[in-house]
């Protein structure tokens, strides 16, 4: 099996999930979508209305900032890989739950095993959490780790982990959009 077959298995997996409540409401599942040896991996928290309905990782306001940060360091979508912790959106786009991060977590975990990218980018709280947890790096508020490089480096993994806010949290706060764009040049580096 190619590594693009296998990220498709898992992409259909996803469209028939049910391991959780979120399955009853969603109209698309959002598995994530990027180039297929993507070096970069980008990870928000759940997709919103506009993904809900395309399918599609920051497709909405979130996602229209997300293409500046990458345009403003040269980068195109089909250079990185984006996802998301959750792969459908929680009801009025209310935080996730422990009980839906656990269900579906297990699909991201074999995205990030499949790409092994050298950058991985967690953004806001809810993802930052899980990826320092996952690596065993303690989590601390992403005010205070974001645009920080972490190192990971195993037997089977070489990577860094680059914590950013989350672009939503941008877009009525030009101080955030500041911090974004210069956090994005770690990133490309
Ligand atoms: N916010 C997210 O965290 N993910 C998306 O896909 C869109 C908005």
């Amino acid at each position: 099996m190619t590594e693009s077959d296998e990220m498709k298995t898992i992409m259909d997996e996803v469209a028939a999930c049910r391991r959780c409540v979120l399955h009853g409401a969603r109209k698309r599942t959002v598995p994530g979508e990027g180039g297929d040896h993507a070096r970069i991996m980008l990870i928000g928290e759940a997709p919103g209305y506009n993904e809900d309905v395309q399918g599609r990782p920051f497709v909405g306001r979130a996602g229209a900032f997300l293409d500046e940060l990458l345009s403003s360091v040269g980068l195109k979508r089909n250079d990185v890989f984006i996802t998301n912790i959750l792969k459908c959106r929680p009801p009025g786009n209310r935080n996730p739950k422990s009980e839906e991060i656990k269900s579906c977590t297990p699909y991201l975990d074999r995205q990030i095993a499949l790409l092994a990218p050298a950058t991985i980018c967690p953004m806001g709280n809810f993802a930052a959490g899980y990826i320092l947890e996952k690596f065993g790096i303690k989590p601390a508020p992403i005010g205070s780790i974001h645009g920080k490089t972490f190192r990971i480096k195993s037997l089977i993994m070489d990577a860094r982990i680059i914590p950013l806010y989350h672009p939503a949290s941008a877009i009525y706060n030009p101080n955030m959009r500041n911090t974004l764009l210069e956090d994005f040049k770690n990133v490309a580096e």
